[in-house]
């Protein structure tokens, strides 16, 4: 375990894990707040709706950060990973000079294809949250062969920028990124993000399919709210705010 350089949050570095989420799920109440676990295989990796997140290999990253907030009364939960999405788009387009896209509500995409998800958990005690963990996961130097053999239309920093990466560094970069303007995120909440989220999400102005549960119904997206909720409109034109789901595009 050692500070960053930054000493702002706390790597907890794991060499293998069944997945890094649940393993600060498990120790929450023995994690400080910022702290971030770390590991380079994961032999259980979880994605969004009980999918498998293949971690089975040091070649992308696996990460979860730990938050404690103490005013959880103004604390923006529900665009949290909002706002992670856009810390990671913009590592991406910073460091590696890619072109990234958010399909609402938090995966990155680079040309239509996948290349990070996250995945937002909490822990509560009493009725009360005792802590939340992001997890993210990247792909960083998964090669073409292995991406083909995915359902998934999925891409990695390597394929695209056709170079191998530190997948150490990344994690590094994202932890700056992400901790540099959390305070700033956490007093103003999704405002703070808003303008650059929607910028990032491509498929603003365009008919998109959306799944709510097990359902894939047909809309217009048509923008952002100041909640970070999607507003769309069906074929008749009337408006609605979706609060989750996910948008397939
Ligand atoms: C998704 O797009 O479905 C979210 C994927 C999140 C995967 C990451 S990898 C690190 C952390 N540990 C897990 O088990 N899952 C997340």
């Amino acid at each position: 375990m050692g500070k960053s350089d930054m000493s702002k949050y706390t790597i907890v570095t794991l060499e293998e894990v069944h997945s890094t989420n649940s393993y600060a799920l498990e120790h929450i109440a023995f994690l400080d707040d910022k702290t971030v676990i770390f590991t380079s295989h994961q032999t259980s990796g979880r994605g969004r709706y009980n999918r498998h997140w293949i971690s089975d290999n040091s070649e992308n990253l696996y990460m979860s950060i730990v938050l404690k907030p103490e005013n959880v009364s103004s604390y923006p939960f529900p665009n949290l990973t909002q706002y992670l999405s856009v810390s990671v788009c913009r590592v991406l387009e910073n460091v590696f000079n890619l072109v990234p896209n958010i399909k609402w509500p938090n995966d990155i995409l680079i040309n239509g294809a996948k290349i990070s998800g996250i995945l937002a958990e909490s822990s509560m005690e009493n009725n009360k949250i005792t802590g939340i963990v992001l997890g993210i996961g990247l792909n960083v130097n998964l090669p073409k062969e292995t991406i083909e053999k995915i359902d998934q239309k999925a891409t990695s920093i390597s394929v695209l920028n056709q170079q191998n990466y530190d997948v150490e560094k990344i994690l590094h970069n994202i932890c700056d990124e992400f901790f540099s303007n959390y305070d700033a995120f956490v007093s103003n909440g999704f405002e703070y993000i808003k303008d650059e989220y929607i910028q990032r999400c491509s498929f603003i102005g365009q008919n998109i399919t959306v799944r709510e549960a097990e359902e894939k119904k047909q809309y217009f997206a048509k923008s952002i709210d100041n909640d970070g909720l999607l507003i769309v409109n069906d074929k008749f034109n009337n408006e609605y705010k979706i609060i989750t789901g996910d948008v397939l595009c």
